[in-house]
């Protein structure tokens, strides 16, 4: 049997990643999450790149080191060519491909929300794998998608947000409540004791299977501006009960289109990914749906719903199979689409 050696490399926005995979087995999975960006309340782009920059090589030498390989082990480098920011996705590809022509070993592209689906494959005890085809929902700091899932490349989006992304809903809904980037872990937590039914947040009509959170946030900011008028303690008084509300009423909007998708297509596998995954109240919500429904629901395990390289490499993995290798002239694509 065929021992192949993966290093995933990605460096789409603020996580500067590194993982080692053996016949799609983890054998170290490194991130650097940059904490620069927390004093600005968002990602900064070119700090970004610049940390990037610095964090590369340490974090990748700290992969191959933690597998306790040599280098010459590996047989391909995968990376992350997009979607994602210019001078951030620059960095990664720049060195995979210098890395990948000074060892002499193939080049693989690949497309991060592609990976964050198929992160789901890689090989773990105890963690059932889905089968084809199922539905994935996608749902990040930078995107929100429902994904019908043929193979492990031939994926089709049915439905997608039209303006902000369902992390974003989650993270500037926070920053209204005052509370710091990334907000979505907090209103997470701070739920755990609210009363999610406390305030009624408006589910947006949208059609298709499509997705709109613009309008959602309009509606907490203008919810708490009118609340805070009448009084000023009112977000600190009622914390809890908001952040449950707000956490309730977004879950609420993903879990409604996941039913009209399943309707849509027959399909009832149901796989969640990214990092608005990592979400508690959206794991009840499926697990609640697989009883109701019959559904069938894949949740990863946490270091794999934020961004990591692990994924990169399992992608990586079964395109080296497929001997599908990249082209040295390869650029990255910030808008990178499949
Ligand atoms: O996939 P990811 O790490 O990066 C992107 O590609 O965007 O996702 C980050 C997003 C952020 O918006 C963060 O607030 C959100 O995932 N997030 C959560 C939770 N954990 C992370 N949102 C709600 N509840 C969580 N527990
Ligand atoms: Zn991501």
């Amino acid at each position: 049997s065929q021992n192949i050696y993966i290093l995933g490399i990605e460096s789409s926005c603020d996580d500067t990643a590194a993982a080692v995979l053996h016949n799609g087995k983890i054998l170290s999975n490194i991130v650097a999450t940059q904490e620069v960006h927390k004093q600005y309340g968002g990602v900064v782009p070119e700090l970004a790149s610049r940390a990037h920059q610095q964090n590369i090589v340490p974090v990748i030498h700290q992969a191959i080191a933690r597998a306790n390989i040599g280098k010459k082990d590996i047989s391909a480098i995968a990376f992350t060519r997009g979607p994602g920011l210019m001078g951030s996705l620059l960095v990664g590809t720049s060195f995979a491909k210098s890395l990948s022509l000074g060892l002499g070993i193939p080049l693989i592209e690949v497309n991060h929300m592609q990976a964050h689906i198929l992160a789901h494959f890689i090989e773990e005890e105890h963690f059932k794998k889905p089968t084809f085809p199922f539905l994935a929902l996608t749902i990040s700091g930078g995107h929100t998608q429902i994904v019908k899932v043929s193979n492990y490349f031939e994926m089709e989006v049915i439905g997608e947000t039209t303006d902000d992304a369902v992390g974003e809903a989650f993270d500037k809904s926070a920053k209204i409540l005052g509370l710091p980037y990334p907000g979505g872990p907090l209103i997470d937590k701070y739920s755990k004791e609210g009363n999610p039914k406390a305030f009624p947040f408006p589910n947006p009509k949208v059609p298709d299977l499509n997705f709109s959170f613009s309008g959602f946030k309009t509606s907490v900011l203008y919810f708490i501006q009118k609340q805070t008028k009448e009084n000023p303690d009112f977000v600190a008084e009622n914390l809890k009960d908001i952040c449950a509300s707000i956490q309730f009423s977004i879950v609420r909007i993903l879990m409604d289109k996941l039913k009209k998708a399943v309707k849509q297509t027959g399909i009832n596998q149901i796989a969640i990914a990214g990092g608005v995954s990592a979400n508690s109240e959206i794991r009840n919500a499926l697990m609640e749906a697989e009883k109701k429904y019959s559904w069938n629901c894949f949740i990863p395990k946490f270091e794999y719903t934020t961004d990591n390289a692990a994924m990169i490499a399992i992608a990586g993995h079964y395109k080296y199979l497929e001997k599908d290798f990249s082209d040295y002239s390869i650029t990255a694509q910030p808008r990178y689409k499949f």
